[in-house]
């Protein structure tokens, strides 16, 4: 086989065979197909598309290219939750200890921020001394003892998605539902998992800017979890506005340990609570959706879900006293506060524009192998459809660097908008594919 030949043929809009996509793969994990003929076969996929077949041969190949955990000798369902990537989306680090508080055993493996989205593991990191990278054999010890790991993608783990998610990330080849959905679900099926609730982001802040396309990607991702045996199940959620109030790394623990103690922001409670719930129900731990709410609620109002994060930070090598003393956690050295420029009602809180103002003071990278500054970031005090006064506070930049708080704040400025009327409010939850 030659990759120019693949490469001519999804070119002019070919299906490619089985066979063509395995060895495609084989190829670029192995690096004898250089990265410069990879790129060119992932964009002609960006523009041409690919069939479900192609895209359930693509996700089998990457599944081969690394090991599959084996997590039959515990006992149960095992569930994890994902979410396709947004701004403020801290709601793994309150649903993993929610659900493994019901008795769900979760083995949680998370990914980085890049571009504009945040990443669990960065947000993990911001815990003084926690340790992201376990070897499978402690992350299985961990679910044994604790019922909950969260963990970054281990090298054994589809090293294909690994290599072609860096090389998709710079060659502007991310925004694919069939490249996205075979990365993700590469992911999940070789981690071992019985069951998995999936976050599709819509919006601004996410992958898929409609809810057109976050389905066609839901439906996707659920096709091929369903066809690998594993019970999976997506809601569509919305991303035109961060989710909760805090944007950055250890500003973002704080929030989650907050909701954890009955104090976070309504929409980041609504979202953790509807995602543990299924996946409670996926893993078999409650007999129906009513009785998953109301043990997920108990789990939360009982602190017993306060008390399996402050395990899961012991057990991973961080600092627990942070969950009572936030300022055992890093914290910027200055704060930018930014007033309200007239009265009226908040119409806007761009997602994306806000986490790339995050970003920029040092929350993300642009780069895989840039350094993050986990202290940096943004506190809003208004969500859409507040009413503000003149000078009334809208938000709070955290930050270490006088340049890079002013090229944030161009960013910031943009994201904002104050209208004369409220907008109707939005639903947070805009649909479920099962
Ligand atoms: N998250 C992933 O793991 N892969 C993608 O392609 C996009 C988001």
């Amino acid at each position: 086989m030659r990759v120019i030949d693949i490469i001519r043929a999804k070119r002019d809009g070919r299906a490619l065979t089985r066979a063509e996509i395995a060895w495609f793969i084989r190829g670029a994990t192995e690096g004898t197909i250089p990265d410069y003929q990879s790129a060119a076969l992932l964009m002609a996929i960006v523009l041409r598309g690919m069939t479900v077949d192609e895209t359930a041969w693509l996700t089998s190949a990457m599944v081969e290219s690394g090991a599959r955990v084996d997590l039959s000798a515990l006992p149960g369902v095992k569930v994890d939750k994902h979410s396709t990537g947004g701004v403020g989306d801290k709601a793994s680090l309150v649903i993993a200890p929610l659900a493994a508080a019901c008795g769900a055993i979760v083995p949680m493996m998370s990914g980085r921020g890049l571009g504009h989205t945040g990443g669990t593991l960065d947000k993990l990191e911001a815990i003084p001394g926690f340790r992201t990278a376990l070897s499978l054999d402690e992350f299985q010890h961990m679910l044994a003892e604790i019922g909950c790991s969260l963990i970054g993608q281990t090298a054994e783990i589809a090293p294909a998605d690994k290599k072609l998610y860096a090389l998709r990330d710079v060659t502007g080849t991310v925004e694919s539902v069939h490249l996205i959905s075979a990365s993700i679900m590469s992911k999940k099926i070789a981690e071992g998992i019985g069951a998995l609730v999936l976050d599709v982001k819509a919006g601004s802040g996410a992958f898929m800017k409609t809810t057109a396309e976050a389905r066609a990607l839901a439906e996707s991702l659920v096709r091929l979890g369903s066809a690998a045996g594993i019970r999976t199940e997506a809601f569509i959620t919305a991303m035109e506005q961060p989710l909760g109030r805090a944007i950055g790394n250890a500003l973002e623990v704080i929030e989650s340990v907050e909701t954890l103690k009955g104090r976070g922001p309504a929409d980041l409670e609504e979202l953790s609570v509807c995602l543990a719930a299924r996946m409670v129900c996926l893993a078999g731990v409650a007999s129906d959706e009513h009785a998953a709410v109301a043990s997920v609620r108990a789990a939360l109002a009982s602190g017993a879900a306060l008390e399996k994060l402050r395990e899961i930070v012991r057990w991973q090598g961080g600092d627990p006293d942070v969950i009572d003393d936030y300022s055992r956690l890093p914290a910027a050295p200055h704060r930018h506060a930014l007033g309200a420029a007239r009265r009226g009602f908040v119409t806007r809180l761009d997602a994306e524009l806000l986490g790339r103002a995050s970003m920029t003071l040092g929350a993300g990278r642009d780069r895989a192998d840039a350094a993050i500054d986990p202290a940096v970031g943004i506190v809003l005090h208004v969500t859409i459809g507040d009413r503000v006064e003149a000078g009334a506070a809208m938000l709070e930049l955290h930050y270490a660097d006088e340049a890079r708080l002013s090229k944030a704040l161009r960013l910031v400025d943009q994201a904002l908008v104050i209208g004369d009327a409220p907008l109707p409010a939005e639903r947070l939850v805009r649909g479920e594919v099962a």
